[in-house]
């Protein structure tokens, strides 16, 4: 009983410490995709100039990776960026490694 339930801890935690909130998403090319689609301009217009305090405010909207995922979406299409379900994966994932760092 007791080695079951060892067992059962260490697979939970072994899943909190893998399954990062985009397992498929590349910072890096998310990075590129963000710089491309010119997501900054518009954030910073809000924002008085930089824009990547959206991300970082103490009052900021996204406080999940879903919702992350969900605004990214949003705003690509207000972008007009058209990006394929895996590419919104990679900008997810690179603007969670840098600022919402969801675990
Ligand atoms: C036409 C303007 C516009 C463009 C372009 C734009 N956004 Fe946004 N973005 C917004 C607005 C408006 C909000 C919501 C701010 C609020 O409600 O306080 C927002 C919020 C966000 C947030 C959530 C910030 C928070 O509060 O946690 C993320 C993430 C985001 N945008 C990502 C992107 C990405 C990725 C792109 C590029 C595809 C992009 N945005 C392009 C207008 C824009």
């Amino acid at each position: 009983m007791k080695q079951t339930l060892i067992l059962i801890t260490a697979m939970i935690l072994a899943g909190a410490v893998f399954a990062a909130p985009f397992p498929k998403g590349d910072p890096k090319a998310g990075k590129t995709l963000f710089d491309n689609a010119k997501c900054g301009a518009c954030h910073a217009s809000m924002m008085g100039g930089e824009g990547s305090r959206l991300f970082t405010r103490p009052e900021r909207k996204v406080n999940s990776p879903d919702a992350l995922l969900k605004q990214v979406k949003f705003c690509a299409t207000q972008a007009g960026a058209q990006w394929f379900p895996d590419q919104e994966e990679h900008v997810a994932a690179y603007l969670n490694q840098q600022y919402y760092k969801f675990k």
